[in-house]
């Protein structure tokens, strides 16, 4: 995605200008061929020195300066770029783009490029709520520049609200899915689940599993990496959603499965790669079940409690029984997983059959590389007409490259 890509990098002058450095740096290591942009004021607060260390290359910031084939370069630049961004943005630069000013390096690149622009205004929370900037990132919006709206917070004035420049990897994540706007599954809509379920016993009890959400969030930064529309329905899990795409979080299987069917309609992919509870209590307690209170004393006296459990709906046998009689989602691409500790091959044959699904991919989750809260996993993928390939451990992106590769090739096949 971010190897080999053309990326102009544009700088203003505020604070935050100190954590584009860190922005170059990474785009650098993933193999981005990085110019950086600086406004003259840009350089009161960081030397260029230390951007082009980070990106290796010259840093430009004089218009006016160069002669010869230099008075040239702001049209180069223009040219050679598949993406601009500014980080951060500031009021001033952001009111000369949207009024077509180009009295410096930035602004005249800005103009003449066809790439698209990406913004991430960060300046004091006043200068950002203003109208006239409100008006001006709003006239860049519908001229299809992509915002990366500031966080609220503590600024450096000390003053509480947005204006904010955001992590370092949400930054690289919005660049990546502008770049990503024509891809293989650009015009796409990919349901992918993620994490665990927790079938709650009382307020503060439940029944849930190990999933992290790694695999099913690796599959959504995939999926929107290549232009898709991504509807993320995770579990509770620890990770931050990849920027870009609709996040829904749910609980329970049931929310799973309302949440999944609220946007069936409308969708050409599903990946199930959540680890939804098979059973769920059969009441919750509306209080706190006490040790010692008649609830849990089912044999007195014996330490034991036994929870009357019922079966959860399960969302891809559903999902297949609602396509064969020509419902919503009859189209659907089916991903689903199959999480074993024993018999993989087979359970996963089976799976494949009972769930009607287009591909399966099962992991053998007693591996210390695989499954539940690793980094990697190491996969086999189960094809409709039989077929297997079997996957050598990789990095979860990487696995999750391997799946939407095939997706696509089922797209393209499929006949609507
Ligand atoms: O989240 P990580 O820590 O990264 O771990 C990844 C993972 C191990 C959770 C993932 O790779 C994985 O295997 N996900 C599927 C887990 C699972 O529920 O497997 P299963 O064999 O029990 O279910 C088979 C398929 O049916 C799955 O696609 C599952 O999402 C789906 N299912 C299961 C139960 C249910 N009630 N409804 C379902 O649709």
């Amino acid at each position: 995605m971010l190897r080999n890509a053309h990326i102009l990098v544009g700088i203003c002058g505020g604070i935050a200008s100190y954590k584009a450095v860190e922005l170059v740096s990474q785009l650098q290591q993933a193999g981005a061929l990085v110019d950086v942009i600086m406004t003259e004021h840009a350089e009161d607060f960081v030397k260029p020195l230390t951007f082009s260390t980070m990106s290796h290359r010259p840093v430009y910031s004089d218009l006016w300066e160069a002669t010869g084939e230099a008075a040239e370069r702001h049209i180069a630049l223009a040219e050679a770029a598949e993406l601009l961004a500014i980080v951060p943005a500031t009021a001033n630069t952001i009111a000369k783009l949207a009024h077509g000013i180009a009295d410096n390096m930035l602004s005249a690149v800005a103009l003449a490029t066809q790439a698209p622009l990406l913004l991430a205004p960060a300046m004091y929370r006043d200068m950002y709520t203003h109208p006239a900037t409100q008006a001006n990132l709003n006239l860049l919006r519908e001229r299809g520049a992509y915002i990366v709206e500031p966080e609220v917070g503590r600024l450096a004035s000390g003053a509480i609200g947005p204006g904010r420049l955001p992590d370092t990897e949400v930054l690289l994540g919005a660049m990546r899915m502008v770049l990503g706007q024509g891809g293989d599954l650009a015009g796409r809509r990919v349901i992918v689940t993620a994490g665990g379920t927790q079938e709650p016993i009382d307020p503060v009890r439940y029944i849930g599993n190990r999933s992290s959400g790694k695999m099913g969030y690796a599959l959504a930064t995939e999926a929107r990496d290549r232009g898709a529309h991504v509807i993320l329905i995770s579990g509770p899990v620890a990770l931050s959603a990849p920027y870009g795409v609709e996040l829904r979080r749910v609980e329970t299987v049931i929310q799973m499965r309302d949440a999944i069917h609220s946007f069936i309609t409308d969708a050409d992919v599903l990946i199930m790669s959540a680890a939804p509870a098979d059973f769920r209590p059969a009441r919750v307690a509306a209080q706190k079940i006490k040790k010692d209170s008649g609830e849990a004393r089912e044999r007195e006296g014996s330490g034991e409690w036994s929870l009357k459990l019922v079966q959860n709906p399960d969302i891809l046998r559903e999902l297949a029984i609602l396509r064969e009689d020509g419902q919503p989602g009859r189209h659907l691409i089916c991903v689903g997983f199959a999480a074993e500790t024993h018999d993989l091959m087979q359970h996963a044959r089976e799976k494949l059959r009972a769930k009607q699904l287009d591909l399966l991919v099962a992991n053998d989750v007693t591996r210390s590389d695989s499954g539940f809260g690793t980094d990697t996993n190491k996969v086999l993928i189960f094809h409709a007409d039989g077929a297997m390939e079997d996957m050598p451990v990789m990095p979860k992106a990487d696995v999750a490259a391997a799946i939407i590769d095939r997706v696509v090739s089922l797209l393209g096949k499929r006949v609507n």
